[in-house]
């Protein structure tokens, strides 16, 4: 028998379609080559200072640099989950090609799924978790993060790292309040708009054309969280800590064009990078 939630497509609108679109056919080498250095894929971006002297020893150590920014932005979400056990289960909501997955699995030892709408990132990670050995305990699904379908209560954890500017907040943490039973951990890492500032900025509507993504209000997170049972146990502002990552990065050979406006959001106020853990009550 299948259930009502197996029967609905996993791409329910257009919007949708052209995002699964968009990552399927993404091959930018900002992606590729960091993730080559050690074969951690990451789709997200780095914090922390970068070492000035990649800049004279070639673009390999500038790669290498931005990988390690990136790497460290994952540890920092990873270490807010909280006391996560082997035996406990996590999702990775909207995984790319599943790089915080694999190092959530290595620290924690415990089983992973991850979730994204492209089928070619599903393949991908897939097939890292086989090379890696880890294919029983890592998996990763086509699956909207909006309806999983998993069971009811299912995860003692989930993230999403730069994933929830595709979707509207009240359905996924509607979502998550079902999969995570009481006392579980959300974590998200995001970019989201001032509102102090006012609504969106020229630099911030250009990363969203960019990206084909809907940047939301910093006070549309809390507003969904707190409606769907989700009380923030710390919110950490990482903007000061991911500038030095988009001056390398600018500087480097895998520039992409957006950048500016990063630096341009970032700089004037309009823009946060921010981390908000909460538990589940
Ligand atoms: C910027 S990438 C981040 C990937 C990954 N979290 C990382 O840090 O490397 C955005 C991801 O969100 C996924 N995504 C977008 N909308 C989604 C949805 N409704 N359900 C599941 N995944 C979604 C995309 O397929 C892509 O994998």
């Amino acid at each position: 028998m299948t259930t009502a939630s197996q029967q609905k497509p996993v791409l329910r609108t257009d919007y949708q379609q052209s995002v699964a679109s968009y990552w399927n056919n993404e091959k930018a080498p900002v992606n590729m080559r960091l993730g080559e250095v050690d074969g951690l894929y990451h789709h997200h971006y780095g914090i922390g200072e970068y070492d000035p002297a990649v800049l004279d020893a070639g673009e390999d150590a500038v790669i290498e640099e931005m990988h390690r920014l990136e790497t460290a932005q994952a540890d920092v979400l990873l270490d807010h989950l909280g006391a996560i056990e082997a035996t406990d289960r996590l999702m990775d909501g909207g995984s790319g090609r599943g790089g915080t997955s694999f190092m959530a699995n290595q620290r924690f030892g415990c089983r992973v799924d991850g979730v994204t709408i492209s089928e070619e990132q599903v393949r991908f990670a897939n097939e890292q978790a086989r090379q890696r050995g880890v294919a029983d305990r890592v998996r990763f699904h086509f699956k909207n993060m909006l309806d999983t379908g998993f069971e009811t209560g299912a995860m003692r954890g989930i993230w999403t790292n730069e994933t929830t500017m595709y979707v509207d907040l009240h359905q996924l943490f509607a979502e998550f309040a079902r999969l995570i039973p009481l006392g579980g951990r959300y974590v998200c890492i995001t970019g989201c708009y001032n509102d102090v500032t006012g609504g969106r900025s020229r630099a911030v509507s250009q990363i969203d054309q960019h990206y084909i993504c809907n940047i939301h209000p910093r006070s549309e997170y809390f507003k969904a969280l707190a409606a769907n049972g989700f009380v923030p146990i710390n919110v950490v502002d990482l903007t000061a800590a991911t500038i030095p990552y988009w001056e390398l990065r600018a500087k480097s050979s895998v520039a992409s064009g957006v950048e500016e406006p990063f630096l341009t959001a970032y700089k004037e106020g309009s823009f946060h990078y921010l981390l908000i853990a909460a538990d589940r009550i």
